[in-house]
């Protein structure tokens, strides 16, 4: 496996909660190491140059409000299969789907309120890495 880095929200719904250090604590546990890590309120025009490729979608502007509506966590991860190991701590988009002690069945609501975003693929990691963090941020 590969050493790779990728890209980690605590959503709003689980910054408001109380929920962002009990999920920072498991990403430590599980052996991901933070490499970056800030907290921001996304505006609706950051929001759709990170979803672009759920824009035309019919769920995105629920996404958008949903995404915009309190401040989140975002972390850049790093570690041998990074991309896959944060998804699968994520569990299934849809919390009800989640596998017993994922994040998304812990702290998610339904299919859009759902904790925690992870990027897909080493394309979009890049990408999203690259959109919010700036070098001097990754140590
Ligand atoms: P994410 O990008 O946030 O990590 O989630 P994902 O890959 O598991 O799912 P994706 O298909 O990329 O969807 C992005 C986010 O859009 C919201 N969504 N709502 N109402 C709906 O049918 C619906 N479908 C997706 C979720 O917040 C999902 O995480
Ligand atoms: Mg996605």
């Amino acid at each position: 496996m590969a050493l790779e880095r990728t890209f980690a929200i605590i959503k709003p719904d689980a910054v408001a909660a109380g929920h962002a250090g009990a999920i920072i604590a498991a990403i430590e546990k599980s052996g991901l190491s933070i490499r970056g890590l800030k907290r921001v309120r996304l505006s609706g025009d950051l929001c759709k140059g990170f979803y672009h490729e759920h824009v035309a979608k019919g769920f995105y502007q629920e996404l958008e409000d949903f995404m915009t509506e309190g401040p989140v966590v975002m972390m850049c991860l790093e570690g041998e299969g990074a991309i896959a190991k944060w998804r699968d701590l994520m569990g299934a988009t849809n919390p009800a789907n989640a596998a017993e002690g994922t994040l998304r069945k812990q702290y998610g609501t339904n299919i859009g309120r759902n904790a925690t975003h992870g990027s897909d693929a080493p394309g979009s990691a890049a990408f999203e890495v690259s959109y919010f963090f700036s070098a001097f941020e990754l140590v």
